[in-house]
């Protein structure tokens, strides 16, 4: 079941993404060369629950950390830790979730570590753009794979592939509510898009081949082949017009 938010809890997510956004601009100034991923989980933690809201991922289906952090060749779901030191030439995936007023904010984004390759800055580009080719179809009357058949048609076109085991999502009082939101298909396909529904799109774009491998810590997922891969994400208002991004500042 898709849930048409009322205007209340519209603002309690528009407050939730406010902080979600306020968190990567702090963390964009530690990101550099030596900061470990615990650090950056701490640096969160402590920003979302200084901010009168906790951190939606914390004990999320056992999950062991406040927010994801997921290097290079790892997609998503990243558990920070102090062994994981991050290096000149390092690309980092953060995801981020907050929940305040009982409404959640998810968004990701990838950062560079220092100076990173051409090639590099060029995934996070693409993956960043893929979403916005989304966005633009995100809007009353279009269906919901019409957002993923953009998306996809955009990566493919720059020599990327789309993830497909993992996926957006529905938003709001739930982390992860109906409907699944697809970073691939066919458009015309799917649950028609009505205004006040809330999805986080979330495309994770790879180097190379789409298919990954999950870690034996239960959690990092990983591209099979070891290249590249990046993640951007928002949760949006759909509005007759273009989705209102909720995770901004
Ligand atoms: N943004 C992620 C998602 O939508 C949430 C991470 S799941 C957690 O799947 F378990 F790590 F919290
Ligand atoms: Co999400």
């Amino acid at each position: 079941m898709i849930k048409i938010k009322a205007p209340h809890e519209i603002e309690a997510m528009r407050g939730a993404g406010q902080i979600t956004a306020a968190v990567f601009e702090r963390l964009a100034e530690a990101i550099q060369p030596g900061v470990t991923t615990a650090e950056l989980d701490d640096i969160a933690a402590r920003f979302i629950r200084s901010n009168n809201a906790s951190c939606s991922f914390w004990h999320y289906n056992g999950y062991p950390a406040h927010i994801c952090t997921s290097v290079n060749g790892q997609v998503v779901h990243g558990i920070p830790s102090k062994q994981v030191i991050l290096r000149e030439g390092d690309i980092v995936s953060v995801d981020i979730g907050v929940c305040y007023r009982g409404y959640h904010g998810d968004s990701a984004r990838t950062f560079p570590v220092g100076q990173i390759s051409p090639e590099a800055a060029r995934l996070i580009r693409v993956t960043e753009e893929s979403f916005y080719e989304g966005l633009r179809q995100a809007h009353t009357g279009n269906r919901v794979f019409d957002i993923g058949a953009a998306i996809q048609s955009y990566v493919e076109k720059n020599g990327y592939s789309v993830v497909r085991s993992l996926v957006g999502h529905g938003v709001g009082s739930s982390l992860h509510e109906d409907p699944e939101v697809p970073n691939f298909g066919t458009k015309g396909r799917g649950a028609r898009l009505m205004a006040g529904m809330t999805l986080a799109i979330e495309p994770m774009v790879n180097q190379g081949t789409y298919h990954v491998n999950t870690l034996s810590d239960n959690w990092t997922v990983v591209t099979a082949d070891g290249k590249l891969s990046a993640h951007y994400e928002h949760s949006v208002l759909i509005r007759d017009g273009e989705a209102e991004i909720l995770t901004t500042c």
